[in-house]
């Protein structure tokens, strides 16, 4: 008996951190970096987190689960009403932390996928959604579930707090490239800034927060049509708008200004920000140029991924 299952990485195209405040935002799935969960017959439950070089037993009796991968398991068990089964669970996974691609959200989809087909009973996306959204908490304190969603369903989406998911049609496909500072910053402390910064001056707040909602709206019907020669400037002015929300740093804003040089159409941060990773919108005759020129100003990891509507799981 062995199973495998997978899930993809996550970029966010447009509307990061207006999204917490109830702001449209658009994300699509990666593809080709996944994270792994293989399930193998075993005298006793565990969990193996390669790249963590760590083995988690697992204590599913306790009250207290603070550990992402315990949680999950304890939300999968709870919700399926099961004990854990004489599995080991070995966890691999090619997505960078704490870098804005979702590592923590993609490790916990593919772990309770693995699990549920385990047991018997594979997760429906609706279920996994919402069990990996309860583990999100953990690495962002108030998540708005954008991370969770795209990668559970793995389609371009379109993304409002608390309503339906809408996957978006991609009229005409365009490479993005995803450049690492190598910095690595955490998600929940430039969240709790933006919420400190809202508290403090919220009328100047709320005014950066619709610009960029209007941004994410306007680029929706440009990706829903294909007039893509629109998108570059959205992005630059969403880049703009996290300049100000102060989640951008030099080193975000050094490679942005770099792939515009490079003939980038546009570019700018991407997730929680203040290092982690940076997009930029190439056609597909400047994608090496782009690459190269980011490599140069000191990005560590360089690589293209195509948006289109192939995007599946
Ligand atoms: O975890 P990241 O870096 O992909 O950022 C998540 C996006 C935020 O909008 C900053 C937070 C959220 O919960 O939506």
């Amino acid at each position: 008996m062995s199973f495998t299952s997978s899930a993809p990485a996550k970029i966010i195209l447009f509307g990061e951190h207006a999204v917490v405040y109830d702001k449209p935002a658009i994300a699509v799935p990666v593809s080709s970096l996944r994270a792994t969960a293989s399930a193998e017959e075993s005298n006793i439950f565990q969990i193996i987190a390669k790249d963590l070089d760590r083995v988690f037993p697992i204590d599913i009796q306790s009250q207290v689960v603070d550990d992402a991968l315990a949680l999950t398991v304890h939300l999968v068990l709870q919700h399926l009403k099961l004990a854990p089964p004489p599995v080991s669970i070995t966890i691999q996974s090619q997505i960078p932390l704490a870098s804005g691609l979702g590592s923590g959200a993609a490790v916990s989809t593919a772990l309770a996928r693995a699990l549920g087909k385990v047991l018997g009973h594979e997760l429906s996306d609706f279920e996994l959604n919402q069990i990996v959204y309860e583990v999100e908490k953990i690495h962002h304190g108030t998540p708005s579930g954008i991370d969770n969603t795209v990668i559970v369903y793995e389609k371009p989406i379109y993304f409002i707090r608390s309503k339906p998911i809408e996957i978006i049609d991609i009229a005409k496909a365009f490479p993005l490239v995803i450049a690492d500072t190598g910095q690595q910053a955490s998600t929940r402390i430039s969240v709790g800034d933006v919420r400190k910064l809202y508290e403090n001056t919220p009328n100047e707040i709320q005014l950066i927060l619709d610009e960029i909602g209007q941004i994410v709206e306007q680029a929706r019907e440009v990706i829903k049509t294909g007039a893509l020669e629109r998108l570059g400037p959205l992005m630059l002015r969403n880049h703009a708008c996290l300049q100000q929300l102060t989640v951008s740093s030099s080193q975000l804003d050094h490679l942005v200004q770099v792939a515009i040089d490079a003939g980038a159409l546009g570019a700018k941060l991407s997730g929680g920000g203040r290092g982690g990773n940076m997009i930029a919108l190439a056609t597909f005759d400047t994608i090496n140029a782009i690459e190269a020129a980011l490599h140069h100003a000191g990005a560590v990891r360089v690589f293209t991924t195509v948006v289109d509507k192939q995007q599946v799981g």
